[in-house]
């Protein structure tokens, strides 16, 4: 993790080439020895690996090769329940892992690490939260997944980066007015798709938010023929200079199918795996997080998903440690929101495409 400020990038340094997503640094022999007994574990233990995009490349090949999954978040949550296993190994965040528990009461979830935090979830504590949503009673209370358990008990829907301007378009069409927790830069584009009318949470993502608009504009000037790629964490300045704007998968999928050869990414650099995997020839470039007013300390990569490592995987699976568990009564009130969004008629995800 480094610090920058007023630095102006140079266009070349942002070149991610395929493999290049850091990553802990073991020894070839350590690295096949680790490799070796997590497949091992995940057999004996009965577990599956369920990863995101954004954790290190290896944990991502490995879930791979085991018959795990690596998706995003919405998918995450869909996978648990579909898959036999009675062990769910969630290799993200902390509120990845409680939303494959809230789903699946009956598996046992473990992660690497339960320290894995996310700047929004920490941004909305349950009290505070709870006492925004009684001071607007009139409100339908949508919350993303990046949320604690507690919170999502407390909202009447639950929505991920893929559905969450259908379902709020959806909800706007009845006549309802929302609350919307807990990223503000999100909740803005989606009041931006929707013309809902839309009381937004002071939240941000660490590492999206860090994305810079200015130097953006120069480094475009640079590669005019990039599509530019953006998660809509980011804030509105670079929102308004992209391409696509979506989910992770929504823009993996735009890397495959749209003809560029070149592509600035402006989300956190662990779905480069991914992305290089499903179109070889194309060309990525990473967003900058340097430029005016640049205070940034994750620079493109989640500190919190960076914790997952083949270490630590290993060991939670050797112990079976690091379980996530939840109060019943949460659970349960948690649960319903999260079944409205898994049943919602999604027709294709809205992003957005100029
Ligand atoms: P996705 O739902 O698009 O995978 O995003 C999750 C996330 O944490 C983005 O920062
Ligand atoms: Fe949370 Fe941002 Fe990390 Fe996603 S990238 S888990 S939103 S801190």
């Amino acid at each position: 993790m480094g610090f920058q400020k007023n630095v102006s990038i140079q266009p070349a340094t942002n070149l991610l080439e395929s493999g290049s997503v850091a990553a802990p640094s073991y020894s070839d022999s350590e690295r096949t020895r680790l490799r070796a007994r997590i497949k091992q574990l995940l057999n004996e233990k009965d577990a599956v690996l369920v990863a995101h995009y954004y954790v290190d490349a290896e944990i991502q090949e490995l879930a791979e090769e085991t018959g795990g999954t690596v998706a995003d978040s919405l998918e995450m949550a869909r996978f648990g329940a579909n898959h036999p296993a009675s062990t769910l190994v969630v290799a993200g965040v902390r509120f990845m892992g409680e939303t494959a528990k809230i789903l699946n009461p009956e598996k046992t979830v473990i992660m690497p690490t339960l320290q894995a935090e996310c700047s929004l979830d920490i941004s909305a504590p349950i009290d505070k939260f709870s006492s925004f949503c009684d001071k607007n009673l009139d409100r339908t209370v949508v919350v993303y997944a990046n949320t604690s358990a507690a919170v999502k008990a407390r909202a009447d829907w639950v929505v991920t980066s893929s559905n969450a301007v259908a379902i709020i378009e959806h909800l706007h069409e009845k006549g309802q007015k929302v609350l919307w927790a807990p990223d503000k830069h999100l909740g803005k584009y989606i009041q931006q798709q929707t013309n809902a009318d839309m009381l937004i949470w002071d939240g941000a993502c660490v590492v999206h938010e860090a994305f810079k608009s200015d130097t953006l504009e120069n480094l475009r000037k640079h590669y005019p023929e990039a599509a530019v790629l953006v998660h809509p964490e980011s804030p509105s300045g670079v929102i308004a200079q992209a391409d696509v704007v979506g989910s992770t998968t929504s823009l993996i999928q735009a890397v495959t199918e749209l003809p560029n050869r070149q592509f600035i990414v402006a989300t956190d650099n662990g779905i480069f795996y991914k992305m290089k995997q499903k179109a070889r020839n194309k060309q990525l470039i990473e967003a900058p997080t340097a430029g005016v007013g640049a205070t940034c300390e994750s620079c493109a990569h989640c500190p919190w998903m960076a914790m997952n490592s083949l270490n630590n995987l290993a060991a939670a699976l050797e112990a079976m440690e690091n379980e996530i568990v939840i109060d019943e009564t949460i659970r349960e009130k948690a649960m319903q929101p999260l079944l409205k969004m898994l049943s919602f008629q999604q027709k294709p995800e809205k992003s957005r495409r100029h």
